[in-house]
């Protein structure tokens, strides 16, 4: 799909289509007055004759609109002005893309960001335009073998801006968004994955192949004989129930100082989690090939900065294993040391994805990070919590925090900060070993991250757990590419001078 600005006069502006808005009550929006104006009342009229008022996400299509140069005019109600806000501006694309494709009209010229919504900016509306165009265009049918091209899929948008400033800001916002969306469909791809396809290999593999785009990025795969080397107890016991090999995946980019700490990503990547021997119900467990896109979104990000050729060092790591039940899977009671040394009884093995990410964070160490980040379809708990909106923040940095929180609002890719307070880690107390890979019902999501930060205690550090948001159920069931938007921004800000 191509995306890119243009500026001129609306009515000199030739397109198939030209979409504008119109608010409740017939408000026209001052760039549909210029069309209406140069078509002498024509848009007025028509909206009188059809019955529409504006309303949000309604749609009406003229043909051969006189004194413009667009074959046609789609208006698009953008609602009541004083609820016109960024949720509604997204709402309302979407309905106006929805329409484009059932018109089978696939070159647009888009007007339908002015004015911007409250709340927003043309830079952010512009994003949202991008990304939002992307994820209708985005089809995940490599593993069906009847594989039609998206016959209606919108081929090319021009965002109309209407002078100089517009366009700048407008190209900026063009290409950060196209840059994320590229991260967010790698995330996607990898996510909607099956387990039997994207194994821990398969992801290695995928890493691979990334740093093949830039000599700024170096990938190094350790084996599990490395691991072993390195003490990964922890990581290892979780493999041992599965013939696929673990994979711990480093990426270093660098496009930052040399002397300039990096920021790490840490990403969980299971590849499939049936639980090991603390089974899990057979109830939409084919969802569990989702437990690696924390990793997914470490690679989808990682993208994106190369797509953005950020001059920052970013490191990302990536433990990759699958979680199944075997004879020689590791077992209730079983006690492992970790990398750091910390030695663990595993209450229940299904509580997995810690004992990946603590030694992983444990490496993480070595490249004496700025901040990590540790991402992770981590608890169903969070899901309970949370719900599907915000990804749960944890962390024992308040500037992490707020550049975080930030981040998530610029993006429209929130997080939600919950409590990481020692009255829960009493929770974690083991009768035989140093913690106990779970602490109950009670706080399930923070206790998991309790656990994190035992490993995490001399570092700035950030966890988010996106177990709510990575993937949707139902029909709609899918990869969402979250939270490469959010990591994206993340360092995008700390690019900004
Ligand atoms: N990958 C799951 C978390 C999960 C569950 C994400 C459901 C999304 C939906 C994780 O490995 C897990 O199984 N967590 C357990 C922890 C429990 C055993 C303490 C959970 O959430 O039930
Ligand atoms: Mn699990
Ligand atoms: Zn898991």
């Amino acid at each position: 799909m191509q995306i890119k600005s243009k500026s001129g006069d609306l009515t000199d502006l030739s397109s198939p289509c030209l979409v504008l808005g119109v608010f409740a009550g017939r408000h026209l929006s001052d760039a549909a007055k210029t069309v209406d104006q140069a078509a002498d009342g024509l848009l007025g009229d028509m909206l009188r004759r059809n019955d529409m008022d504006g309303e949000a996400e309604q749609t009406l299509l003229l043909q051969q609109v006189p004194g413009i140069d667009a074959d046609r005019v789609l208006l698009v109600g953008l609602g009541k002005r004083k609820a016109f806000d960024r949720r509604a501006y997204r709402k309302v694309v979407d309905a106006a893309l929805g329409e484009l494709q059932r018109q089978r009209l696939t070159k647009v010229l888009w007007a339908l960001h002015q004015p911007t919504p409250k709340g927003s900016d043309d830079y952010r509306s512009l994003y949202d335009t991008v990304l939002a165009a992307r994820a209708a265009g985005y089809r995940f049918d490599r593993l069906k073998s009847d594989k039609k091209p998206a016959p209606r899929a919108l081929r090319s948008l021009d965002a109309w801006c209407p002078d100089k400033a517009a366009r700048d800001v407008a190209k900026t916002a063009i290409r950060d968004a196209k840059a994320t969306a590229e991260g967010m469909d790698l995330a996607r791809d990898l996510g909607n994955l099956p387990g039997n396809v994207c194994t821990p290999a398969y992801l290695a593999d995928q890493a691979v192949e990334l740093g093949k785009q830039s000599p700024k990025l170096k990938v190094e795969v350790l084996e599990e004989k490395d691991m072993e080397k390195l003490g990964m107890g922890a990581l290892l016991a979780v493999s041992r129930g599965s013939r696929q090999p673990a994979k711990l995946i480093v990426m270093e980019y660098r496009g930052g100082g040399d002397k300039e700490k990096p920021v790490v990503l840490v990403g969980k990547g299971l590849t499939f989690d049936a639980g090991g021997i603390s089974l899990k119900p057979g109830q939409a467990m084919d969802e569990m090939k989702y437990d690696m896109c924390g990793g997914a979104s470490v690679l989808g990000t990682m993208k994106a900065c190369l797509e953005l050729d950020l001059p920052i060092n970013l490191v990302g790591v990536v433990p990759s294993s699958e979680n199944l039940p075997d004879g020689d899977a590791n077992k209730p009671g079983d006690i492992l040391t970790s990398m750091a040394g910390l030695t663990i009884e595993v209450l229940n093995t299904d509580a997995e994805g810690r004992l990946i990410l603590c030694d992983a964070l444990t490496y993480s160490k070595r490249f004496k990070p700025d901040v990590v980040i540790d991402i992770a379809t981590l608890t169903g708990a969070c899901v309970i919590a949370l719900g599907k909106h915000p990804s749960g923040l944890f962390s024992n940095d308040e500037a992490l925090v707020n550049d975080l929180n930030a981040a998530g609002e610029h993006s429209g890719d929130r997080v939600w900060r919950m409590p990481l307070w020692d009255d829960y880690q009493g929770q974690l107390d083991s009768n035989f070993a140093d913690m106990a890979n779970i602490g109950g019902r009670e706080g399930g999501a923070i206790t998991a991250a309790c656990f994190l930060s035992r490993f995490t205690e001399k570092m700035r550090w950030a966890h988010l757990d996106i177990a709510g948001t990575a993937w949707l159920s139902g029909d709609k069931k899918g990869s969402t590419g979250r939270p490469v938007p959010l990591l994206t921004r993340f360092l995008l800000q700390r690019c900004a001078p």
